[in-house]
């Protein structure tokens, strides 16, 4: 490294298809317009100094140092890590890591900082899209210890400008779906309530989706065409599956006839599964649905992992958004700057 790099990680909002990723299902996710902006500027040694400004914290390690850290110290070294056992070459450094996305907000402030560090640190970032979210990925999962599924990273690198990007998990088959919104607009509004995935419900929904396998004899809930005979919860967490897969292909067929009073009946049909069927809500995402739905919003779900986090919104020509809430539009996927 020779002079110094910044790149940028979006964020993401998935549309629709939620819990559906780690069972090699289907979710229309598009990266945001806010996000992580990582600068490494090269330094004598063989260290990593690393400063996330937004929280005034700073970490320094060297560049062999594959010791876990905690919090955001745990994705700066696991990505460095997880880098260089790819075989990247990885140089001294000093990052600088600044954003516009709160960490536990629901809209993977996560995958923004890892595919940001990716490209501020390869020394050459033309490299596979899709290998490059797995390399993410096992940072979130071996590194971090959060067994997230793959719809993130793949959001956040290899989502179009301008469009959500229909991804089947099953083959990891991406296909962009245009989001032309009309005079209609999409926000989202903080339940205040922080979401970990490291912890809390979502591993143990996961648990129960692989012994829903289990008790089917099924590699993966794909395979499922129907929850009958299983135990509960498992059945509710099955039924959840199967009818967000569905809601994706009738989003995107209600964003291709421009239906959008229909967009917004699937967001509430998936907040509605994910909340009764999936039991991932929690009473603070519960009034910011209220808040947007009061607002007239034409639907409203909440975003990602769910336990907390964000919702988001789909309002008519002419409505205001409820206080706090933020328009959200589909930006770029990560790249240099
Ligand atoms: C989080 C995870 C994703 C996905 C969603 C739920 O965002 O990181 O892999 O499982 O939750 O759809």
């Amino acid at each position: 490294m020779r002079e110094a790099v910044t790149a940028r990680g979006p964020g993401r909002v998935n549309l629709i298809g939620e819990h559906t990723d780690y069972n090699d299902g289907l979710a229309l996710p598009f990266a945001i317009d806010r996000g992580v902006t990582v600068t490494a500027e090269p330094l004598g040694g063989d260290r990593i100094e690393a400063r996330a400004v937004d929280l005034g914290e700073e970490d320094a390690f060297a560049l062999d140092d594959d010791t876990a850290g905690q919090g955001w110290r745990a994705f700066v070294r696991g990505t460095v890590t997880e880098l260089r056992e790819a075989g990247h070459e990885v140089h001294p450094c000093r990052l600088t890591i600044e954003g516009d996305l709160p960490h536990g907000s629901g809209l993977s402030s996560s995958a923004a900082l890892e595919a940001a560090l990716c490209l501020a640190l390869l020394e050459d970032p033309d490299v596979d899209r899709v290998e490059l979210a797995r390399l993410c990925s096992r940072v979130e999962n071996d590194r971090v210890g959060a067994h997230t599924g793959l719809l993130d990273q793949l959001a956040v690198l290899c989502a179009e400008d301008g469009s959500a990007l229909r991804i089947d998990f099953r083959d990891l088959a991406m296909t962009s779906v245009p989001l032309e919104l009309g005079g209609w607009t999409l926000v989202t509004l903080d339940s205040g309530a922080a979401h970990e995935h490291a912890e809390g419900g979502y591993n143990e929904r996961r648990a129960e989706c692989a012994a829903a396998c289990e008790a089917l004899g099924i590699e993966s809930l794909r395979e499922a065409t129907s929850a009958d005979g299983l135990p509960t919860p498992l059945d509710r967490r099955v039924r959840h599956v199967l009818t967000e897969n569905a809601r994706v292909d009738a989003m995107a067929g209600a964003l291709a006839a421009g239906d959008l009073e229909a967009a917004g009946a699937l967001l509430t049909a998936s907040h509605a599964s994910l909340r009764d069927d999936y039991e991932a809500s929690v009473p603070e995402v519960e009034r910011a649905v209220e808040a947007l739905m009061s607002a007239g919003a034409a639907g409203a779900r909440m975003v990602g992992g769910g336990f907390g986090g964000s919702v988001l919104g789909l309002l008519g020509p002419g409505l205001a958004p409820p206080a706090g809430a933020t328009a959200v539009a589909p930006g770029p996927p990560a790249r240099r700057l």
